[in-house]
């Protein structure tokens, strides 16, 4: 039975942590003495874990560290592909699987072994030189699950090209500005993707996204959807013509350790994007450590699945790289929670035997609204590690996936990391941290991390404040694409000399550390990150439009949801215009514009915005309109009763809800 909230939380009150199981501590990856060792000397300690990949030249020198830029190896050569996949090859694991690839559709499924993946990248790297990608060249990948997702990854930096993976889920102008942003020459993609079964077309959105990018010269297409497509003769070209007649055999190049291996875009506090880069053997070394210690992996045994999406960072990290470098088999899934049903999960961990599960806790939330029936219906037994990450988990949720998801024996791992960090920052370690629900708890070994007042000093236990983290690590972002001011400006300015991550944190009385959301204009929804700016930016784009506010709000679902304020030019037509089919034209537009993820769940027209008397619009009060809360102090406000007006409008609007 689950239990209410506030039984929940004086439970909690008692209870506090769980301690880890000594038979799990007994075979755990980490051992207690990680913290002294890598803490007495974090350079030294993540050198000797660099030693997990294969270098080509082995780093003789660690780190070169020019506040806000870090070199780390610098002088080692490596190939992160080869570090992916010849190597266990070469060292008799071919047969192994690499991916257990599960469609969308009950029934579809693919294994693929590191022998067959070696081949695919080896195919798909000889297609991509014969199409004129080279080292350096910038590859935009807009691609759904599948494995030519990653075998695309793959294939792209194993030439040294960079690429540039855009959820599958933006749209037309998300995916042309990100093309522009970094100049991408080169776009892989697919004719559609499977969705609960229906076939929805991805080429369509490339087609219109290109028409403002002139400096594309090829797209690469794998057929997933069937159907007719448009094609542009002598850009276009199929995967299944131009890869499958490759040779499987590709010589790979060696590459600097400070090589730019990918940009992933991510919101920050302005209406644009930030091109957030990485490079290759710092980020590898700490996808590989991490993944090895946090999820205790055991390459010979576990089933590892990432339930994210390749086109963020978790799905970079945890689905591709960490994963791939240890060399662990793994379960990829294209489809929704509830493609083929609400059981579909647990069949899936059940007929796979996952031991591993990774997930965001909007998930979690979604899946434990459904019911407890399904989860219990199927064997579970095989599943030994849970973590989650993307946002905050509430106590409830975590002892839900605790009790209904683990069996009450799974260690939970509640991880913070950021695209920025490129890896995981803080986190229990399995079979040493005690966990308590809700705390991501300590930082990772070697990583710095403070809580910080206002002024930069460090605030005491029982405390909140600001996240920083005080030490350079080997996965840390090398920058913004193409705007380094905007790099020092956005990370290193706030407190001098330490990284901002934008979060709030506390720290507990015994000093453990609570994650408790974007302190900025950062919105978290369903993990997925977006800026306020940037939904305002949408629209005040559409024509109706004179001014937009938007916040995000409490929703017990997604985390955060969309509450957007706008007023509109009264043309005659609009007037005549019944007001919700404003609304829904306004919500459909900004999904158009940036991605059904940023459709705003409400949209309240008011024939006036809060400001003060600077002329800022005071988030800060719609934000408490939008949780119903009691309004904060409006003296500053240059007419008051405009907010009085709006919670009044609240009240009498309908939530529309998809
Ligand atoms: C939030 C996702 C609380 C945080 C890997 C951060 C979290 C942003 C957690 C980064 C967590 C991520 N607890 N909040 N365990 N993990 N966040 O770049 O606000 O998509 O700044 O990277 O997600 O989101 P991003």
């Amino acid at each position: 039975m689950a239990m209410t909230e506030s039984k929940l939380e004086a439970w909690l009150d008692e209870t506090r942590s769980f301690a880890p199981s000594p038979e799990f501590a007994q075979q755990a990856n980490a051992q207690p003495s990680i913290y002294d060792e890598a803490n007495a000397d974090p350079v030294a300690w993540w050198r000797k874990e660099a030693d997990r990949l294969t270098w080509t030249t082995a780093p003789t020198h660690s780190l070169d560290w020019d506040l806000p830029n870090a070199k780390w190896f610098s002088d080692g050569t490596l190939n992160a592909s080869y570090n992916c996949v010849d190597r266990h090859v070469e060292a008799g694991k071919g047969d192994k699987v690499a991916y257990h690839w599960i469609g969308d559709a009950e029934g579809e499924s693919r294994t693929i072994t590191y022998a067959e993946l070696k081949k695919m990248v080896a195919r798909t790297a000889n297609a991509l030189t014969e199409l004129g990608v080279k080292s350096g060249d910038r590859v935009a990948v807009y691609m759904p699950m599948i494995p030519e997702a990653v075998v695309a990854m793959l294939a792209i930096v194993r030439l040294g090209a960079v690429h540039s993976v855009v959820f599958a889920g933006f749209s037309a102008d998300a995916l042309s500005s990100r093309i522009l942003d970094s100049d991408c020459q080169f776009v892989v993609t697919a004719d559609g993707a499977f969705r609960r079964g229906t076939a929805s077309p991805l080429k369509p959105a490339v087609d219109e996204a290109l028409e403002s990018c002139p400096n594309v010269k090829a797209v690469l297409v794998v057929r997933r959807t069937g159907g007719d497509v448009d094609w542009v003769e002598g850009r276009d070209h199929w995967w299944h013509t131009l890869v499958d007649r490759q040779s499987d055999q590709h010589a790979y190049e060696s590459f600097p350790s400070e090589h730019t291996m990918f940009i992933m875009y991510t919101s920050g506090t302005t209406a644009k994007p930030k091109g957030i880069f990485h490079t290759t053997g710092g980020y590898l070394t700490q996808c590989a450590t991490t993944h090895h210690y946090i999820f205790d992996v055991k390459p010979e045994t576990d089933v590892c699945w990432t339930a994210a999406d390749i086109g963020w960072v978790t799905g970079h990290s945890y689905i591709v790289y960490g994963p791939l470098v240890n060399g662990v088999t793994q379960v990829m899934y294209e489809g929704l929670p509830d493609s083929g049903g609400k059981d579909r999960w647990w069949r899936i961990i059940e007929q796979n035997k996952v031991t591993i599960l990774y997930t965001a806790p909007t998930t979690i939330r979604t899946l434990m609204k459904w019911g407890p029936q399904y989860p219990d219906g199927n064997d579970l037994s095989s599943l030994r590690l849970l973590g989650t990450v993307g946002e905050p988990i509430n106590p409830q949720a975590w002892m839900w996936y605790r009790e209904h998801i683990g069996g009450n024996r799974c260690p939970i791992v509640d991880t913070w990391w950021q695209t920025e960090t490129g890896a995981i920052m803080i986190t229990p370690l399995p079979g040493i941290t005690s966990t308590k629900p809700g705390a991501a708890m300590t930082p990772f070994p070697g990583i710095g991390v403070d809580v910080v007042d206002n002024d930069g000093n460090s605030v005491g236990n029982g405390e909140g404040g600001y996240l920083v983290i005080t030490n350079p690590w080997p996965a840390m972002t090398r920058g913004i694409y193409g705007d380094p001011e905007r790099f020092q400006e956005t990370y290193w300015s706030r407190f001098p000399g330490k990284y901002f991550a934008g979060d709030g944190a506390k720290r507990d009385e015994d000093g453990d550390l609570w994650l408790l959301g974007r302190i900025d204009d950062v919105m978290n929804i369903s993990g997925h990150r977006l800026s306020t700016t940037e939904v305002e930016h949408a629209l005040v784009g559409h024509p109706a439009v004179a001014e937009a506010a938007v916040v995000g709000a409490f929703d017990e679902t997604t985390g955060q949801a969309i509450v957007a304020f706008v007023t509109l030019k009264l043309t005659a037509d609009d007037a005549a215009k019944d007001q919700v089919l404003v609304i829904e034209e306004l919500r459909t537009h900004v999904a158009k514009v940036i991605s059904p993820i940023a459709r705003p769940r409400q949209i309240i027209l008011t024939p006036d915005l809060p400001k003060t008397r600077s002329g800022k619009i005071m988030r800060r009060l719609l934000r408490d309109v939008a949780e119903n809360r009691q309004l904060g102090d409006v003296t500053t406000l240059t007419d008051p009763t405009v907010v009085n007006m709006i919670s009044e409008l609240m009240g009498t609007e309908s939530t529309s809800e998809d």
